[in-house]
């Protein structure tokens, strides 16, 4: 086993430029390489943190044998095709989600991974928080009996990821909230009930503030234009059955007016003998003296909190990662059906 795996990231917009700070200071990873088509942009990160090699094309580091892996922080539309070219250049990949934008298109990123042996992981970042982590191991355990229903929230008031960026556009993003924030909660759902087998989708979207330019959110570098047509939902509702019985319903917006209080986002997990809330990781249940509510922690947690750093060590120690590629593609496909459900206004049956 080689002790470092020689990492480049592709992309260093917002997201792109968290990766390079973790794995700059991840212990098994060599930073060898970055690509952004940005010119100022590619020479600012290469310069903050000393990346030896830096070029505004991707294919160039993608020619390059003696780097083992890449992270994938590009706009949506360009996941599938770049994950699959750098599969095809034998590259691990770490990818940002979702992993896709079309159903068909991550389906060809789970076979070429299969057909070049490489690991591919999608950065499903709410996994590795500590407070999932902790949820996780309590469910695991047994300790809320029979987990039968989780309703799931990401509630913004006015967090739409820049109006006219690549994020509100159909054809680059393949979708609004729920790609963007849905994505984080469905995953981390199934992934709390071990459960990816899903029956039925019925869901709703909305796209209503965007449309008018209320709800931005000044996040992400690449360009805007503000005359391009929103054509994304800003709000959404999903109702999701599992194979097994248990049920998730998902509620997430960009933009909308709800009351100003409370959680924007979070997780409550309905137990036979107990609930969980996250985050951060509550308990409750019926204790001696009345309804408890309990803030849970762990002293050691069963996986790293940093993601780029648990995928390093799953590569070079020959491991599944924590969030697979099968269960991404689930995840994808649920996705799918949310849309179709919303524009037929019919429930989806998979398959
Ligand atoms: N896990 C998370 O919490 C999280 C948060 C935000 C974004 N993301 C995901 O990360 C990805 C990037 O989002 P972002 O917010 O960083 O967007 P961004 O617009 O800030 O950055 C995208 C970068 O990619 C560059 N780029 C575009 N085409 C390129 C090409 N062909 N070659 C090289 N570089 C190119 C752009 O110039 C830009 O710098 C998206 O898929 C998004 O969904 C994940």
């Amino acid at each position: 086993m080689a002790e470092r795996l020689r990492c480049a990231v592709i992309g260093t917009g917002a997201i792109g430029l968290e990766h390079l700070k973790s794995l700059a200071r991840c212990p098994q990873a060599t930073l060898v390489a970055i690509a952004e088509k940005d010119a100022k942009r590619c020479k600012e990160a290469a310069d903050a943190y000393r990346v030896p090699r830096s070029y505004t094309d991707y294919r160039e580091v993608l020619d390059q044998p003696d780097i083992d892996a890449v992270t994938i922080a590009l706009p949506n539309y360009l996941h599938a095709p770049v994950c699959i070219e750098a599969l095809q250049a034998r590259k691990h990949v770490l990818l940002e989600k979702p992993m896709a934008t079309k159903l068909k298109d991550a389906i060809k990123i789970v076979e070429t991974a299969k057909k070049m042996k490489r690991t591919v992981m999608v950065g499903q970042h709410l996994r590795f928080g500590r407070h999932t982590q902790i949820a996780k191991d309590f469910i695991d355990r047994s300790q809320i009996g029979e987990v039968y229903h989780l309703r799931a929230f990401w509630l913004r008031r006015s967090g739409i990821p820049r109006i006219g960026s690549w994020f509100t556009q159909k054809q680059f993003s393949g979708g609004g909230c729920m790609v963007d924030l849905g994505v984080h909660l469905l995953d981390t759902c199934f992934h709390l009930l071990n459960d990816f087998d899903v029956k039925t989708v019925s869901a709703q979207l909305h796209s209503k503030l965007g449309p008018k330019g209320i709800g931005n959110f000044d996040w992400g570098k690449s360009d805007i234009d503000p005359q391009k047509p929103f054509d994304v939902e800003d709000c959404g509702i999903a109702l999701i059955k599992l194979r097994k019985g248990s049920s998730i319903l998902l509620d997430v917006s960009w933009a909308a007016y709800h009351p100003p209080q409370g959680r924007e986002h979070g997780i409550d997990i309905l137990g036979t003998s107990g609930g969980l809330s996250l985050f951060p990781a509550r308990l409750f249940r019926d204790g001696p003296n009345g309804y408890e509510s309990i803030e849970l922690d762990a002293p050691k947690l069963p996986h790293s909190e940093d993601r780029s750093h648990h995928f390093v060590s799953c590569v070079l120690q020959g491991k599944k990662p924590l969030v697979t590629l099968e269960e991404s593609l689930k995840v994808q496909q649920v996705l799918d059906a949310i849309f179709v459900s919303s524009s037929t206004g019919k429930e989806v049956k998979l398959g």
